[in-house]
């Protein structure tokens, strides 16, 4: 489905020469400056100064944003607080994707659940245009009582998923075996809260209860680091180093996971994993995908 929010677009291809290796930093999290409502027709709304946003969903419509600005490679970090209670049908989809008919992309998609039960974290990656890749997660608390930070750290080795810090999903460039790897397309952050009950909730047995509309999901404490960052006008401005950015930390760019992080990364995947297409052999008669045959996960 998030792929249809990707149709290709007349922009050029941006080719981005990265040289620089700083970094910029949009932070302090003013939504304003950072993204525009996209659609909803008012649904979405810039609220407290700025400093939180929400989407909401009703029998006529979702709501979605997207980043005033692309980016290239990233840490990327956002908190959201899911649609409460009976949010069954309801799915808040958050990710990058770049443009085009061989579009990159990283998801994240909260499937909405019945009071009490599990919301499903589903997650995917793209690289020219291709998906197929989703595992799925349950939480390891409720998403909704409390606001918890989604993290997306793109650099050159590789994709890592994190939830509070906790990495749950990593995606390493594996091009020396021929998997393409998202590297070469600036993406910007698009979400959307709408209506998927065909679908996302055990199959589409649940629908939508439309008596508990609308449905609200919160945004805040957007920070994100990019190399370099493309603008509405299209103007690409790699970091040079400048007196700000010389100090912060550009550790990221190179990011990967060290062994306690590899720990936590198992633990998620023994416990909460309810889905992973790189053990779905039925799906995949010819054969899984390279990137997951064990001596190529490492
Ligand atoms: C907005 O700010 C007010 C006052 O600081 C606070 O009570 C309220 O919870 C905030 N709204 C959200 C959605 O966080
Ligand atoms: C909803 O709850 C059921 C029952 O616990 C669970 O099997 C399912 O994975 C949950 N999530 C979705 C999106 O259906």
């Amino acid at each position: 489905m998030i792929s249809m929010a990707s149709a290709p677009s007349k922009l050029p291809v941006m080719v981005l020469a990265l040289v620089a290796t700083s970094l910029m930093v949009a932070s302090a999290s003013n939504f304003y400056q950072d993204f525009e409502i996209t659609w909803g027709d008012g649904r979405g709304k810039i609220l407290n100064n700025s400093k939180i946003l929400t989407l909401s969903l009703d029998k006529a419509s979702g709501s979605g944003f997207q980043s005033k600005k692309e980016y290239m490679f990233g840490n990327i970090d956002m908190e959201l607080k899911l649609v409460p209670g009976n949010s069954a049908g309801t799915v808040t989809a958050y990710y990058l994707s770049s443009k085009g008919a061989t579009w990159d992309e990283i998801d994240f998609e909260f499937l909405g659940n019945l009071s009490g039960d599990p919301y499903t974290l589903h997650t995917n990656v793209f690289s020219q245009g291709k998906g197929n890749r989703e595992q799925q997660f349950h939480l390891w608390f409720d998403p909704t009582a409390d606001f918890h930070t989604y993290s997306i750290l793109w650099n050159r080795q590789n994709i890592i998923f994190s939830v509070d810090g906790t990495p749950i999903r990593e995606f390493k460039n594996k091009e020396s075996i021929g998997v393409p790897f998202p590297k070469s397309q600036p993406m910007r952050i698009y979400s959307s809260l709408w209506n998927a009950d065909d679908w996302a909730t055990r199959g589409g047995l649940i629908k939508t209860d439309w008596n508990l509309a609308p449905f609200t999901a919160s945004y805040r404490n957007f920070n994100a680091k990019a190399s370099c960052v493309v603008s509405t006008s299209g103007s690409s401005s790699c970091s040079s180093k400048s007196a700000s950015s010389a100090s912060n930390n550009t550790a990221w760019l190179s990011q990967e996971l060290d062994s306690g992080s590899q720990e936590k990364l198992k633990w998620v995947q023994k416990n909460y994993m309810i889905y992973n297409y790189c053990t779905d052999t039925k799906r995949f008669p010819q054969g899984l995908p390279r990137e997951c045959a064990a001596a190529n996960q490492h």
